[in-house]
C-alpha cells in the first residue's frame, strides 16, 4: 500500500491529439445469462447480432452462481455462455464479481462490511457490501479474479474485462469500519514517518490534539464537533488509494493470464476516488450513463431546468462525463450502461422523449467513446431493478429503445473517417479539490463539482469542445485554461499551465490551502506573473446574491483581493471579480450564467477563439472534421439557418 498524496496521471495514449481513433466504434448490451433459462440464450444472442450489437458484457454480478459454497466452484454454465454467445459473433467482456459477494462471505469474514460515519455497519442484502480495506475480502477479491482470468486466459471470446461494478457507487468508497482504522493508520505511518511530523503539519497543538503514537489516531467520524480538517483530508485521501490498490491488485492478475484490455464502469457524479489514479491502472475508462436519473438525483439545478429536461437529461451533464472519463481512460473510454427507458432509483421516472436514446449514444460516439453498451438486454421481472426498463420488454417484446439502436448503427456507418476534434478550451478538474472543499466548504451551497460543472456548462453554451485535464498534466495546444476551485497546486503544476501560452484563468479558491490543509504563506493564489494576493473571503447566502456591474451576479462566495492588476470585472459596490489582462487572470467569486458567459467570452476573445450563442438545450461537438448537432430540448430550435425538432442529432455524413 503506498501512501502517494498526489495523482500522478499518465498521458494520453495517443498524444498529442486525441484524432488517432483506433478500434471502431460499436454497440453492445448488458446480459445476464444467469438470470434466464438455458434455453433462450442462442435466441437472445441471434437477436442481439440481428439489432447490430457487437459487445455483451456479462458476470458482474454472478459470484454466488459461480461459487455456490465457498471453494465449491461451478464455472460449466459461465463457460457454455461465453462459448454461444462468442460463437455467435458477439465479443465479451466478462466481469469481476466482486461487487456482489455472496452471503457465505459473511460467514467467513463477519467484519468485511463497510461502516457508515455514525458508526452503523452496512449490511448484505443488495450489492456493493464490503470495506475496501479488509485484507480478508481483499483476499477473496484477488482469488475469484485469478479463478476468472486463469480459466480464461486465452478465451478467444473474451475480448475485454470489466474490474467490480462501479466503485464508489452507493457510498460505498468511505467507510469507518476497524479494517479502515487500522489500514489508515498504517498509511498514515507511511505518509509522515513520525507521529511528531503529523502533529506538526495537521497543527494539533490546536485544541490539544496532539497525539503520541500512530495507534492513537482514529477514524474522523463521531468527534463531538468537527474534526482537524487535515485529519478528514487525510482520511479521504486514505479512502480513495485504497479503491486504487483493491483495482491494481485486479488487474495485475488479469494481466498475468490475459491480453485483453481492462476496463471499469464509473459512475455519473461520484467523486469520493480519484478516477486518474484508478484509471492508470486501465486500459479503458468506461461510464455508465442515465441521463433521466442523474437530471432527477445529482446535476443539481432548478425545478424549472427539471421540468424543461424531464425526458432529455441535463444538455451537459453526459458531455461533461464524457470529456471527464476520456481523460481518465488516456483517449480510451466507452459507455459501458447506457439508459435505454425508465429507471427505477430517481425520485421521478420518467421515459425518454423518442429519439433520446439515439442522441446519447450518438453523442457519445461524438467525443469520442469506441463502444456504448445499452443496460440492459431484458427487463428482470424479479427482484430491485424489475422496473427497470431494457432492450427488451420482460415477455421478450422488442421494447422503443431497440427501433432507435438500428437508427445508430446506420448514423455510425455514415460517419466519415476520424475522430474527435481537439478542443481549445482546458479545464482542469481535481478530485482531491472535491474533497477539500467537502470537508471545508465555508459556506454550505459551495461545492467544487457544481462550480467546475457550471464552467463547463457556460464554455459548451459558447459552441466550443472542452477537453477536461488533471492537474499536473501538459495542456497540448490549447489556447484557454480554466481551473476553477484547485485547493492546491504546486508551483510545477501552476508553471505547467502558465508556461503553456495559453490564457489561463485561476480561481476562486485557488491554491489557498498547502498540501496538509493549511493556509499557505504568501497568501493564496501565488500565482507567478500575476500580481493578487486573496486577504480574506466572504460567502453569502444563495437569495443575497451581488451584483455585477456588467450585468449578472456574484453567488455563494467572493474573495477580497490586493492587486494591482486591471480590474476587468467588479460588483456594483465596487469588488473585484475578475483581475488581469494578459495571460493570466484571476476569478476572485462564483459568478451566474450572465456574467460568466460576458467573463468568458471576453477570455476567449483574447485568446483569438471564435464563440457563438448556442440556442437554448443545443450544443455541438466538432468529429472527423465536421460538427454533430445536438438538440436536447423538447421543442424547435432554428441553428445555422436549419430547424431541429426536438431530441434531434445533425450528424456528420460522408460527403
Ligand atoms: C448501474 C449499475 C447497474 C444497474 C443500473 C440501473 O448503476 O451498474 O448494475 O443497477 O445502474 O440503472
Amino acid at each position: 500500500m503506498s501512501a502517494r498524496s498526489r495523482s500522478r496521471w499518465l498521458p494520453p495514449m495517443t498524444p498529442p491529439s486525441m484524432t488517432d481513433h483506433r478500434p471502431r466504434r460499436a454497440l453492445g448490451v448488458c446480459y445476464y445469462p444467469e438470470h434466464w433459462p438455458e434455453s433462450i440464450w442462442a435466441d437472445d444472442a441471434r437477436r442481439m447480432i440481428e439489432a447490430g450489437l457487437e459487445w455483451v458484457r456479462i458476470g458482474e454480478f454472478a459470484w454466488s452462481r459461480l461459487e455456490p459454497e465457498p471453494d465449491a466452484l461451478d464455472f460449466d454454465w459461465l463457460d457454455r455462455a461465453i462459448d454461444l454467445l462468442g460463437s455467435a459473433g458477439l465479443k465479451v467482456v466478462l466481469g469481476t464479481p466482486t461487487a456482489t459477494p455472496p452471503r457465505w462471505m459473511l460467514m467467513k469474514h463477519p467484519d468485511m462490511l463497510a461502516v457508515d460515519a455514525k458508526g452503523r455497519q452496512r449490511g448484505f442484502g443488495s450489492r456493493r457490501h464490503y470495506c475496501f480495506s479488509h485484507q480478508g475480502y481483499r483476499a477473496e477479491s484477488r482469488r475469484i479474479t485469478e479463478l476468472l482470468a486463469r480459466r480464461y486466459d486465452s478465451n478467444p471470446h473474451i475480448a475485454a474485462w470489466q474490474t467490480d461494478n462501479e466503485y464508489g457507487c452507493h457510498d460505498t468508497t468511505i467507510s469507518y469500519s476497524n479494517a479502515a482504522r487500522t489500514a489508515f493508520r498504517d498509511w498514515l505511518g507511511q505518509r509522515y514517518q513520525s507521529v511528531d511530523a503529523l502533529n506538526r503539519a495537521w497543527g494539533n497543538v490546536f485544541w490539544s490534539m496532539d497525539y503520541r503514537s500512530f495507534d492513537e489516531i482514529d477514524l474522523p467520524n463521531l468527534t463531538v464537533t468537527e474534526p482537524n480538517p487535515a485529519h478528514a483530508m487525510a482520511f479521504r485521501r486514505f479512502a480513495s488509494d485504497m479503491v486504487r490498490d483493491f483495482n491494481a491488485e485486479q488487474v495485475r492478475i488479469i494481466r498475468r493470464f490475459s491480453d485483453a484490455p481492462v476496463a471499469h464502469n464509473y459512475m455519473g457524479r461520484v467523486t469520493d476516488f480519484d478516477h486518474f489514479d484508478v484509471g492508470n491502472d486501465l486500459d479503458i475508462a468506461s461510464w455508465d450513463s442515465y441521463p433521466l436519473g442523474f437530471l432527477e438525483d445529482r446535476v443539481g439545478d432548478d425545478a424549472a431546468h427539471q421540468r424543461a429536461y424531464a425526458r432529455q437529461g441535463d444538455p451537459d451533464f453526459q458531455a461533461f462525463h464524457h470529456d471527464l472519463y476520456r481523460a481518465v481512460g488516456r483517449g480510451r473510454w466507452w459507455v459501458m450502461e447506457q439508459q435505454p427507458g425508465p429507471v427505477n432509483w430517481a425520485p421521478v421516472n420518467p421515459a425518454p422523449l423518442p429519439g433520446m436514446c439515439k442522441l446519447w449514444a450518438l453523442e457519445a460516439f461524438a467525443h469520442g467513446a469506441e463502444t456504448v453498451c445499452f443496460f440492459r438486454w431484458r427487463q428482470a421481472p424479479f427482484a430491485q431493478e424489475q422496473m427497470h426498463a431494457g432492450l427488451l420488454r420482460p415477455d421478450s417484446a422488442d421494447a422503443p429503445a431497440m427501433a432507435e439502436i438500428a437508427e445508430v448503427v446506420a448514423a455510425l456507418k455514415a460517419l466519415p473517417e476520424g475522430g474527435p476534434e481537439d478542443a481549445p478550451v482546458a479545464l482542469i478538474f481535481d478530485y482531491a479539490s472535491e474533497w477539500a472543499w467537502q470537508v471545508q466548504p465555508q459556506g454550505a451551497a459551495f461545492s467544487y463539482f457544481r462550480l467546475v460543472f457550471e464552467t463547463y456548462r457556460a464554455v459548451r453554451k459558447l459552441g466550443l469542445d472542452v477537453d477536461i485535464l488533471p492537474l499536473g498534466a501538459k495542456p497540448r495546444g490549447h489556447r484557454v485554461v480554466l481551473a476553477p476551485g484547485v485547493f492546491h497546486a504546486s508551483p510545477e503544476q501552476i508553471a505547467m499551465l502558465t508556461a503553456s501560452g495559453a490564457v489561463c484563468l485561476f480561481g476562486p479558491r485557488f491554491n489557498s490551502k498547502t498540501e496538509e490543509f493549511t493556509i499557505p504563506v504568501p497568501l493564496p493564489p501565488a500565482v507567478p506573473g500575476l500580481s493578487c494576493t486573496v486577504t480574506h473571503v466572504e460567502t453569502f447566502r444563495a437569495d443575497l446574491p451581488r451584483p455585477v456591474a456588467g450585468g449578472g451576479a456574484v453567488r455563494h462566495w467572493l474573495e477580497a483581493i490586493e492587486s494591482d492588476e486591471r480590474v476587468l470585472e467588479q460588483t456594483e459596490d465596487g469588488a473585484s471579480v475578475v483581475v488581469g489582462e494578459g495571460t493570466i487572470s484571476y476569478l476572485a467569486g462564483w459568478p451566474d450564467e450572465e456574467a460568466f458567459d460576458r467573463i468568458l467570452r471576453t477570455l476567449c476573445a483574447r485568446a483569438g477563439i471564435d464563440t457563438v450563442s448556442l440556442p437554448e438545450g443545443v450544443r455541438i461537438r466538432r468529429i472527423a472534421g465536421q460538427q454533430a448537432v445536438f438538440n436536447y430540448s423538447a421543442e424547435h430550435r432554428m441553428f445555422e439557418g436549419r430547424t431541429l425538432p426536438p431530441a434531434s442529432v445533425l450528424w456528420p455524413g460522408k460527403t
